[in-house]
């Protein structure tokens, strides 16, 4: 009994403490164990490349321009709101693994230089509901333009990495263009 009435005393007292601390927003945040997330395992890599579908053209683009650019010498100041098919291979009629979700902007004066920022929105498989964010600089014109992985959810929570995105075709008459990204995404 006298062991029961110090265990509850102990307890009214640590109430007392958190509750005299609790609410001047001092005591917010505090350092839990890894392991509740499962973050004491190795990271994953992961590798996969998705066809990224600009559609511009016809009845149902997926790519619209919000804000037209300042000049027409470079895309500056534009920017295109996306919602695009990712599909796996680089036929509009593969499998449609996802959608990518942002905005590019024209963000170069003396070249034709996008700043991206979207969310790939997966759908298919285990990754279904999952996504990664992409944040990067993407100059269309060069072969190559690498963009970081700034972060993910889902099964690609704590993500980061690096996508290679290479213009697989452009059609100068109408706008549209496919381009393939190549992701490589670690996480847990
Ligand atoms: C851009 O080009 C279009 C058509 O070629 C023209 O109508 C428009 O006025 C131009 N815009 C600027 C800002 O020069
Ligand atoms: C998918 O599209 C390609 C070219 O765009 C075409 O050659 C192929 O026949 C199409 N496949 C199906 C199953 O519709
Ligand atoms: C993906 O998840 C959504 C929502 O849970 C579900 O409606 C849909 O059928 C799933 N798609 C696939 C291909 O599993």
């Amino acid at each position: 009994m006298a062991k029961l009435i110090f265990f509850l005393a102990v307890q009214i007292l640590l109430l007392a403490a958190v509750s005299s601390t609790g609410d001047n927003g001092e005591n917010f945040a505090r350092t839990i164990d890894r392991k509740l997330l499962g973050l004491h395992k190795r990271e994953k890599l992961t590798h996969f490349k998705a066809y990224w579908h600009d559609q511009v053209s016809g009845p149902n683009p997926t790519s619209i321009v919000i804000q037209p650019p300042l000049s027409n010498s470079s895309f500056f100041g534009a920017i295109a709101m996306i919602d695009n098919a990712l599909t796996a291979k680089a036929t509009m009629n593969s499998t449609v693994l996802g959608q990518a979700q942002g905005f590019y902007a024209g963000a170069a004066q003396k070249e034709l230089g996008f700043l991206m920022a979207m969310n790939f929105a997966f759908k298919t498989g285990k990754y279904n509901g999952s996504t990664i964010t992409i944040l990067g600089r993407n100059t269309a014109m060069s072969e190559v333009r690498e963009m970081p992985i700034v972060g993910g959810s889902g099964l690609f929570r704590f993500a980061r990495g690096y996508v290679e995105a290479r213009t697989e075709w452009f059609n100068p008459t109408n706008g549209d263009a496919c381009v393939e990204y190549s992701c490589y995404v670690l996480h847990y």
